[in-house]
C-alpha cells in the first residue's frame, strides 16, 4: 500500500494468511439437497491456512484481488465429484505434490497480486513484480506437453485440482502462471478476465480452438456470462459476427452495449429443446435455426460457442452451416450430450474439445486485455468474506459477466498505473459495472 514494492523481499512472508476454503470432512453436507438449492455460503469458509513451502519454479503471491468462477461452484457443491479426490491424486505424485493433499483445499483459479517470493531456478519474475495468474499447472517431464503445454498428462486447473489457489490472501503458484498486470486496470478488474479470456481465446481464435476468421458468423451462448463476455468481444474484435444468446433484456442489452447487433432472448423466444428428460424436440431446433437466419441475413453459424452442454447441444449441432465447427469447453446443465448425428456427418460439421489455455494462449489474451483491446466484464466486487454469496450468485445465474472479489485490497480501484491508456476506455471497463 506504501509503494515500496523493493521492500518485499526482506519483509518476512507471514506463516499463515487467510484463505477460502472446502472441507473434505464436508463432503457428503449436501447429500439429497437439489442441485440448484446447494449453498456455496454453507460450504465456502474463510480459514487461517498455513503458508506453503515454497518449490523450485514456484512463488507465494500477495493476492490483492480475485474473481469467481465457475469451478468455484463446481468445487463448493461437490459436482460432478469432490475436488479432494484430484489433491490426492496429485499429492501422490512427488514429495513436492504432497503439499496440495490436505483436508482442506483453498480454491480460486485466478488472481492479481504482487510477488512475494520465488523458488529456485526462477529467473523472469522477482518480488515486487506486479502480475496476474493464469491457471494452467503443469509438470512438463512428459514429451507430450511439449508441443501444447495442454498436452502435458500433468495439466491441472490451478485452485480447483491443485490447493492454494487465489480466492486467499496468500496463493502458490507455478511462476509459468505469471503474466504482467495490465497497468491501466484496479486489481479487481485485471483478476477477472483471466480464466474465461484465457479459456475463450484458446475456444474461438487459437488455432488449437475453432480458429475463428474476419466475417465468421459465430453463435455465443451464454454472451453476457463469464466466457460469453470474452467470445462476444473477440468476435468482434476480430471482425465476426456474433450472434449472442442470452436470457434477460438487462443480458440482450449488455451485448448491445459491447457492439452486438444481433441477439436472441432465449428466455424470452421460449425455446424448449427437450420435450421431456429423454427426448428432444427438433422442431425447436428449427425455429431457433430460423430466428439466427432472420437475424444473419439466411447465414448459419460457422462457429457455435458451446458451454451449456445437455441442454442445447442437440440444437447447437443443427444450427451450425455446412462445414461448421461446434467448439465446447463445457457442460453447465449435464455432460451426457444427445444430437442427431445425421446433421453432423451429412453436414461435414465437426465437434472440437477445447480445454482452458496453454500458456502462450493465457499470455496472448492478457496482452489484448493490457493493450485496451479486449476489457474487464467485472459486474459487482465482494470483500473475501463474502466469497459464498459469490459464488452463489454464479450458482443462480443471478450474475453478469464476472463478479470479483476483493483479497488484500481494502477497497476497490486501486493499483492503476497508466492512468491515460483508463482514461481513453473508461466506458468499455466500466460496461458491466453495477448491472
Ligand atoms: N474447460 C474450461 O477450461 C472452462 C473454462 C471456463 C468455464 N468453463 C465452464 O463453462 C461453463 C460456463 O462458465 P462461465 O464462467 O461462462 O459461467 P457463467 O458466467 O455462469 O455464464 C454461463 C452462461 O451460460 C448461459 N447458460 C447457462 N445455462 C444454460 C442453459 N441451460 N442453456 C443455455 N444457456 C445457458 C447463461 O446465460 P443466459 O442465461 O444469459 O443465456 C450463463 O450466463 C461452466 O460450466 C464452467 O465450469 C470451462
Amino acid at each position: 500500500m506504501a509503494d515500496e514494492l523493493d521492500a518485499l523481499a526482506s519483509i518476512p512472508v507471514p506463516e499463515s494468511y487467510r484463505g477460502v476454503t472446502v472441507h473434505a470432512d464436508e463432503v457428503d453436507m449436501f447429500e439429497g439437497v437439489p442441485h440448484k438449492e446447494k449453498d456455496p455460503r454453507r460450504s465456502l469458509h474463510l480459514d487461517e491456512v498455513r503458508t506453503p513451502e515454497l518449490g523450485p519454479g514456484e512463488a507465494l503471491v500477495a493476492v490483492m484481488a480475485s474473481a469467481i468462477n465457475y469451478n468455484t461452484v463446481w468445487t463448493s457443491i461437490f459436482e460432478p465429484v469432490p475436488t479432494f479426490g484430484f489433491l490426492r491424486r496429485y499429492g501422490r505424485t512427488s514429495p513436492l505434490a504432497a503439499r496440495h493433499d490436505q483436508p482442506f483445499h483453498v480454491v480460486g483459479s485466478d488472481l492479481a497480486g504482487v510477488v512475494l517470493r520465488t523458488g529456485p531456478g526462477v529467473n523472469n519474475w522477482k518480488p515486487g513484480d506486479e502480475v496476474v495468474a493464469h491457471c494452467l499447472s503443469v509438470e512438463l517431464e512428459h514429451p507430450d506437453g511439449h508441443g501444447d503445454t495442454m498436452m502435458d498428462p500433468e495439466q491441472r486447473i490451478w485452485g480447483f485440482e491443485t490447493n492454494y489457489g487465489g480466492l486467499a490472501e496468500i496463493a502458490l503458484v507455478k511462476t509459468n502462471q505469471l503474466m504482467p498486470k495490465p497497468a491501466h486496470l484496479s486489481w479487481e478488474e485485471a483478476a477477472a478476465p483471466g480464466l474465461v479470456n484465457s479459456t475463450a481465446y484458446r475456444q474461438l481464435v487459437s488455432a488449437n480452438g475453432a480458429a475463428m476468421k474476419q466475417g465468421d458468423v459465430v453463435l455465443i451462448w451464454g454472451a453476457s456470462g463469464g466466457l460469453g463476455s470474452y467470445a462476444t468481444q473477440f468476435a468482434l474484435n476480430g471482425g465476426a459476427i456474433p450472434v449472442c444468446v442470452v436470457s434477460s433484456k438487462e443480458k440482450a442489452e449488455i451485448c448491445r452495449r459491447m457492439g452486438a447487433e444481433l441477439i436472441i432472448d432465449r428466455a424470452a423466444e421460449g425455446y424448449r429443446f427437450w420435450k421431456d428428460e429423454h427426448t428432444q424436440d427438433p422442431g425447436e431446433w428449427k425455429r431457433f435455426g430460423a430466428r439466427i437466419r432472420e437475424l444473419t441475413g439466411g447465414e448459419d453459424p460457422d462457429i457455435v460457442f458451446e458451454h451449456p452442454g445437455k441442454e442445447t447441444f442437440g440444437a447447437s449441432v443443427y444450427v451450425a452451416r455446412k462445414g461448421g465447427t461446434i467448439v465446447t469447453c463445457a457442460s453447465t446443465s449435464g455432460y451426457m450430450h444427445q444430437y442427431d448425428n445425421r446433421y453432423l456427418w451429412m453436414s461435414l460439421k465437426r465437434i472440437i474439445g477445447s480445454h482452458f489455455a496453454n500458456y502462450r494462449e493465457a499470455y496472448q489474451a492478457n496482452r489484448l486485455i493490457a493493450k485496451g483491446k479486449i476489457h474487464p466484464t467485472l459486474s459487482k466486487v465482494y470483500p473475501l468474506a463474502e466469497t459464498g454469496q459469490a459464488a452463489l450468485d454464479v450458482h443462480h445465474n443471478s450474475h453478469q459477466g464476472k463478479v470479483g472479489v476483493l483479497c488484500l485490497a481494502p477497497e476497490e480501484g486501486l493499483g492503476v498505473r497508466d492512468h491515460e491508456l483508463r482514461a481513453r476506455h473508461l466506458d468499455a471497463i466500466n460496461r458491466f459495472r453495477g448491472v
